[in-house]
């Protein structure tokens, strides 16, 4: 169906509706599974726009009803034969739903948009096919701060990142075609700068320049358009004192005018309510609604304040029958798009269940970053004695994080089994627990494993933490293991970046595997002994000491050039007397079995005029990477530009490409890229676009330290 005809359409159910549906539709009411009863009675009675499956504010962490797809099928039924107009089933399928694909920061160390994209693929067919028609995915807010619990949530600290996870992320949902019937809708969220709650403390203020949220926060979401997203979540949020919820500036001039957004916009779990939280804002629930039905937020989610107040408000002209009968609209033109008059409910069928497995197995193993190696200890033989020790070692459930919702528990291993199933001729000793005294028990050990990490009440929405290291406890285990005079591994099960200066000396090896999913622990393993390599890189910064935060690579630069992440601390004026602004691993960062090496870079040409950059032309660079160890592995080649000169201080590195290349012993490969237009320019604050004249350098190398580059010049 063509958009004229869409709209026509909508416009015509519109035309048929009473005031009640119209105020059912921008309501959004809970459903958990056993209320199934109350919400036959809401449908007939509110005749709702959407349910929510969920069951409480807090549900990527604690356990929900699983779905049922016969209810759901019931219901949608219900309220077509009740009003015509079929239901948005939503739910947060965050990155998994029966099997689970690694935690969202976790993937985004594969650097691999294709690969996300294929996960995500995998992810809507199990999801369609338990009724599900719409997630609150993908979550792209940038975040400096680990201590901020939902950082775990997003694509970290660099925007391109972002950009790329949140195209890859929408088209594994909505495939090429939302109207097709197994398309789900997707939801960009949190709309916007939530992930700059200061201090890390979840729902906090916010404080962002308007060039700063153009460049950094608001990146992803553009790109999250441009991908055709459906839906859009407004943040909880304040920002520069402005509730998202209640921000039409954002949710409407900038959201719509200048993104060029045209779908729904849902707020965030009783986010219309809680304008009356911030002291002073909004008086009372019925001006909460005012406020956000008139700022942009279409659907309420959950907290009636739509349901209860808007034909009141109607009534008192505080709001015009225009502005819900816009609200309605979008709502209904979303359910047009994704083609749910014409097939309510999504296909019903199997999926293989075997191929999801080994694809997320591929992707836990292509996330695992190692950040160390001396003298090659990785990967382990498999027939030597291990022992085995830490905190996750013997738990099966943690690697799938926080908004897990529907895992099948069937599928999972710990890392303990894992190791056994991996290397069945080793001999593994393993402490029952993490505390110190059980070391002893490894003592005939050729190697020791230790695994440190966080479980999912230690990540997620409101779970901030304000020491982000591993904890205390857990570190006399490493100095216990150290004392001991064996090799040691560890393996760090963090979702979140977490600061490794006061722990990072007691190993030999380090393995950075984040929550890796329902194969998490079989990636470890397959890492651990060398049948998969450590295919991540970093996408955050891990800090020295999380005295150092925020920390991260592309920080713009202060007066005296000390920030220290790139070496240049000036020791006479230090960041901190006590410490240098050096990370432990900086962003882009991560070892391979083999090594690799890169040639100077090349151009084209190194000189164009900014003309032909605006025409769409650009720098043709190229490198040469060589494997130059004696195992095949995959070359990460990342591509940095920094301006040298501008009307704004700029980053010193922003990554702009990366390319993943596998390579047998001794071979060389050539990799290209095309810096053009959107690697050269950034926003100014009134979010247009410029590309200025000047020297550019190139960086093209292994992260975001590497010096290999090459100098560009756009002339006037
Ligand atoms: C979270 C959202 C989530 C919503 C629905 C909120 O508390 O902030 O990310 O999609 O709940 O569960």
């Amino acid at each position: 169906m063509d958009e004229a005809m869409l709209c026509r359409r909508a416009q015509t159910i519109l035309e048929g509706m009473t005031l009640p549906e119209k105020i059912g539709q921008v309501t959004q009411l809970m459903y958990y599974g056993t209320n199934y009863d109350e919400t036959v009675a809401a449908i007939r009675e509110i005749k709702p726009g959407s349910l929510i499956l969920a069951g409480s504010a807090l549900a990527g962490n604690e356990k929900q009803e699983s779905v049922q797809r016969d209810r759901l099928d019931e219901l949608q039924e219900l309220a077509m034969a009740e009003i015509g107009v079929p239901l948005l089933l939503g739910r947060d399928v965050i990155h998994g739903h029966h099997v689970v694909f690694p935690a969202p920061l976790t993937s985004a160390c594969a650097f691999d948009k294709e690969l996300v994209r294929t996960c995500y693929d995998a992810v809507r067919e199990e999801a369609g096919k338990d009724g599900i028609n719409w997630t609150f995915t993908p979550m792209l807010d940038m975040a400096h701060d680990p201590r901020w619990g939902r950082i775990v949530e997003g694509p970290g600290e660099d925007p391109y990142l972002g950009e790329v996870m949140a195209e890859a992320m929408i088209k594994g949902f909505q495939t090429e075609d939302l109207s097709a019937p197994d398309a789900m809708a997707a939801c960009a969220k949190h709309y916007v700068g939530y992930g700059a709650s200061e201090g890390g403390r979840d729902y906090n203020h916010t404080e962002i320049s308007d060039y700063n949220l153009q460049n950094n926060y608001l990146p992803a979401f553009r790109s999250a358009v441009k991908a055709g997203v459906a839906t859009v979540m407004s943040a909880f949020n304040e920002l520069n004192g402005i509730p998202l919820t209640a921000h039409r500036h954002l949710l409407t001039d900038v959201l719509r005018g200048d993104l060029g957004f045209d779908g729904m916009v849902v707020s965030d779990w009783e986010a219309v309510q809680q304008l009356t939280n911030f002291a002073g804002f909004a008086r009372d629930r019925k001006e909460a609604a005012a406020q956000a039905l008139t700022a942009g937020v279409d659907m309420d989610m959950i907290d009636n304040c739509y349901l209860e107040n808007v034909e009141q408000l109607l009534a008192e002209g505080t709001l015009t029958m225009a502005e819900l009968d816009t609200a309605v609209l979008r709502i209904l033109k979303t359910k047009l798009r994704m083609g749910l008059f014409e097939h309510p409910h999504m296909p019903r069928g199997s999926y293989d269940a075997q191929a999801h497995l080994a694809l997320a197995q591929k992707a836990a193993e292509q996330s695992v970053v190692l950040l160390k190696n001396n003298q090659s200890l990785l990967p382990l033989s498999k027939t030597g004695s291990l022992g085995l020790a830490g905190a996750l070692l013997h738990d099966k459930t943690e690697l799938c994080s926080s908004w897990a919702l529907d895992t099948r528990e069937e599928y999972l291993r710990s890392i303990s089994e894992a190791v056994k199933l991996a290397a069945p001729q080793a001999t593994i000793l393993e402490a029952q627990d993490y505390l110190t005294q059980h070391v002893t028990t490894l003592r005939d050990a050729d190697v020791l494993v230790l695994v440190f990490g966080e479980t999912h009440w230690d990540n997620g929405e409101s779970r901030g933490m304000a020491e982000v290291e591993i904890p205390e406890e857990q570190q006399m285990l490493a100095q216990r293991a150290r004392r001991m005079g064996k090799p040691v591994v560890a393996v760090l099960c963090y979702a979140r970046p977490i600061a490794l200066g006061n722990v990072e000396h007691l190993f030999d090896a380090i393995l950075y595997a984040g929550h890796g999913g329902s194969r998490g622990a079989d990636a470890i393993a397959a890492v651990l002994f060398g049948d998969a390599e450590p295919g991540g890189r970093l996408a955050f910064t891990l800090p020295h000491s999380f005295g150092q935060l925020p920390l991260y690579y592309n920080a713009p630069p202060g007066a005296r050039r000390m920030n220290g992440y790139y070496g240049e601390d000036d020791m006479r004026m230090p960041n901190y007397v006590d410490l240098t602004g050096k990370p432990s691993y900086p962003f882009g960062y991560g070892l391979s079995y083999t090594t690799f090496a890169w040639s100077a870079p090349t151009v084209a040409a190194a000189t164009l005029p900014l003309a032909a950059i605006e025409q769409g032309e650009g720098f043709a660079l190229s490198v040469q990477v060589t494997n130059t160890g004696n195992r095949a592995g995959t070359a990460v080649t990342q591509l940095y530009v920094r301006d040298l000169v501008g009307s704004r201080v700029r980053p010193l590195r922003c990554l702009r490409g990366f390319d993943r290349t596998l390579l047998q012993p001794g071979e060389t490969a050539t990799v290209t890229f095309t810096v053009a237009k959107a690697d050269l320019g950034f926003y100014l604050e009134d979010g247009s676009f410029v590309v200025e004249p000047g020297d550019f350098t190139l960086y093209v190398g292994e992260n975001c330290l590497t010096d290999n580059a090459i100098d560009v010049t756009l002339t006037k």
